[in-house]
């Protein structure tokens, strides 16, 4: 693909979408018209606008937003404007599953396939729409509709689930839950005849929880976030919690309402304390992070803080891409101020004076909320020249994901903050020397930043204090995503050391006198454990004890009727569409490792059963010990973890 300067040129709709971006273009050599004048033969601008390369996936979300797809002319015309050679641009553009290179109808509807809406009947709501209209991919009703089938879309406690996309001037992203085929197609349908709100709208809607009826991304009412929090976050309101503490009671769109109930205190102890005495408190907290590697905070903030190079950043990882997971959309949802809040003390403490927030594409209603806290946080002071009057300064920008899993591992997240395939770097550099835009950087998961507020608000001696809950390392509250087959599914907070009966108690097991078949803990690249891992304490310690992990705190139940195999399948398939290819290993292993699964379980038999297994282990140990990142190395973990006891599988 090069550029073709001669047309077809890029449409009206196409340039003023890219305009909202990236602002009108300033020569012809920009992509404008041409002022013979001030053009002349001498391009200028070129190298300011190969700096603004971070602004390609804004730019290609405004074109996927109001036309639906990635046209080769829009394409060109973003290449212009940000001085990004084609062929590159289209790298980029096809790496993202929720962009479209091709013609597609303007309202899709992306629904889950995953795990846990598998559990939840996804596989017969996909049926029933195949009926309705036609194949996934294939353009319905006249070309205006389609459905696609969709990874985890975090939002397994309302299972099953689907999020619709419609373009247009006033394009719409929702997600709904739970869902069937009547009702996807009855909201696609509503949502494309939609009046339209004016360019560059993106109007965003509640998971419908059990009522269906769309809650409006605005200011809902008091009762509506109530509803939702129940729906959500079962202990809503209960006293003991720490990180839930506001969900439910507050208005999450109200500064107000947050600063009623204990919001911005901890930032106020902060400024007050000087940023040593907060990385203290954090380290000696033991707080580790809540994204899966459990590296501790405290020395990875220190680490950015000694840095010598300038500027240095902080990172909020809110790309909740892992399967089955979905407390950090529940945070952002319902108490997005104490994300904006913990961020800037993560600034201030680090010497940052920038942050970035990377939301996946598939948190509509977290991302307003997200840009509401943090317009708001702006417009009292809490975030700009001079925070709370202070002489610290800090600004948060949002940047949204694409639809790629592999973009939550931090270092392909930078490569995407940059406008590029989110392909991992080789480490080290470790991120807090050479981190985003190559600077010193402090990325940190959703949930472990909320967990700051408790430790710093607490004034000094706050970190001892948090370290007093839990055990070991694992110090502090732990949110646990409960989802299959429990009787409450939802984000729980308990402390660290609860068993995995308690929890599964709190849930309120599960129904109708089943027994439980398996359990997966910390998402598709966990393990699967059995009934008699039920009295494990919820630990890193205790986890890696029976050879499983906490990962980012997944807890899913399959019960005696669950389709285990199937599961392990969409497993496979999860892997194989999410490697990004970047090395041999991971690219080949995953295909090689859904193929396997697929002879077993269809009996082909090339083999004998003992040596595909061995041949499974072979595969996973190359993934494990050669591929760059975590998501190579992880990929047959849960796989092997069930294929080891025939009595979860039988395969
Ligand atoms: C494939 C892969 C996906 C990941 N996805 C996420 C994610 O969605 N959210 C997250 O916080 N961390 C994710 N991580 C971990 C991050 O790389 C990083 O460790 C984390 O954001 C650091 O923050 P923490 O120290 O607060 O946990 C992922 C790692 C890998 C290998
Ligand atoms: S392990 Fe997989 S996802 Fe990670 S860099 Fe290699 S190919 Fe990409
Ligand atoms: S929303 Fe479907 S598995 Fe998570």
């Amino acid at each position: 693909m090069d550029l073709h300067v001669i047309g077809p040129l890029a449409t009206p709709a196409e340039r003023a979408a890219v305009d909202v971006v990236l602002g009108p273009a300033e020569s012809g050599w920009r992509g404008g018209g041409r002022d013979p004048g001030t053009d002349g033969h001498v391009a200028r601008g070129g190298h300011e606008a190969r700096g603004r390369r971070d602004l390609l996936l804004p730019a290609l979300h405004a074109l996927q937003d109001r036309v639906g797809q990635i046209t080769q002319p829009g394409l060109n015309y973003v290449c212009r404007r940000l001085s990004v050679p084609p062929a590159e641009a289209y790298g980029v553009a096809t790496f993202y599953a929720l962009f479209a290179t091709k013609s597609r109808p303007p309202a899709v509807a992306h629904v889950c396939d995953d795990i846990a809406c598998r559990l939840a009947g996804a596989e017969q709501v996909c049926a029933d729409l195949t009926r309705s209209l036609g194949p996934a991919g294939e353009p319905a009703r006249d070309g205006t509709l389609s459905w696609l089938r969709s990874p985890c879309l975090g939002a397994c406690e309302l299972a099953p689930a689907a999020m619709l996309t419609v373009a247009g001037e006033a394009p719409l992203r929702q997600t709904i839950a739970p869902i069937d085929a009547a009702g996807v197609i009855g909201r696609l349908e509503q949502a494309a005849a939609f009046p339209k709100a004016g360019p560059g709208a993106t109007r965003a809607m509640a998971p419908s929880a059990a009522t269906g009826a769309p809650g409006a991304s605005g200011a809902p009412g008091i009762e509506a976030h109530r509803e939702a929090a129940r729906a959500s976050v079962p202990q809503a309101g209960e006293p003991q919690l720490q990180l839930l503490r506001r969900v439910g009671l507050v208005d999450p769109t109200s500064l107000d309402d947050y600063l009623a109930n204990r919001g911005y205190q901890a930032l106020e102890a902060a400024l007050a304390m000087g940023p040593e005495a907060v990385i203290q408190e954090v380290t000696e907290s033991g707080l580790v992070g809540r994204g899966g590697a459990a590296f501790p905070t405290g020395r990875k903030w220190a680490a950015v803080a000694a840095q010598p190079a300038q500027p240095h950043y902080v990172v909020c990882n809110a790309d909740e891409s892992e399967p089955g997971t979905f407390s950090n959309r529940v945070l952002m949802e319902l108490d997005p101020f104490a994300v904006v809040e913990s961020m800037t003390i993560a600034g201030f403490a680090t010497g940052a004076s920038k942050g970035y927030l990377y939301i996946r594409g598939e948190y509509p209603l977290a991302e307003a909320r997200i840009r509401h806290a943090i317009d708001a946080a702006r417009a009292n002071g809490y975030l700009g020249a001079s925070v709370t009057g202070s002489p610290f300064a800090f600004e948060i920008e949002v940047r949204r994901g694409a639809g790629a899993y592999i973009c939550g591992e931090e270092t392909a997240l930078f490569e995407s903050i940059e406008g590029k395939r989110g392909e991992p770097r080789n480490k080290p550099p470790f991120p807090v020397e050479v981190g985003l835009f190559g600077k010193p950087t402090a990325v940190n998961n959703v949930e472990t930043l909320v967990n700051v507020l408790g430790i710093v608000g607490a004034g000094p001696g706050g970190g001892k204090r948090f370290a007093e809950v839990g055990s070991g390392i694992s110090t502090g509250p732990k949110l646990f995503c409960l989802s299959g087959s429990v009787g409450r599914p939802g984000v729980y907070e308990v402390p660290f050391g609860t068993t995995l009966r308690q929890l599964l108690e709190l849930g309120q097991g599960v129904p109708g006198g089943r027994q439980i078949r398996a359990i997966l803990l910390g998402g598709a690249a966990g393990m699967f454990v059995g009934a008699d891992a039920l009295d494990t304490p919820l630990t890193f310690e205790g986890t890696r004890a029976i050879g499983a992990t906490l990962g980012s705190g997944v807890v899913m139940v399959f019960d005696e009727s669950a389709d285990m195999v199937g599961a392990l399948r969409r497993i496979a398939a999860f892997f194989r569409d999410e490697s990004c290819g970047q090395c041999v290993p991971c690219r080949v292993g995953t295909v090689r490792q859904e193929e396997l699964l697929a002879r077993l379980a269809d009996r082909v038999e090339v083999r004998s059963r003992e040596q595909e297994l061995t041949l499974l282990g072979e595969i996973a140990q190359t993934m494990r010990d050669a591929s760059i990142c975590g998501l190579g190395q992880t990929a047959s973990f849960a796989i092997e973890s069930a294929l080891r006891q025939p009595e979860l599988v039988a395969l």
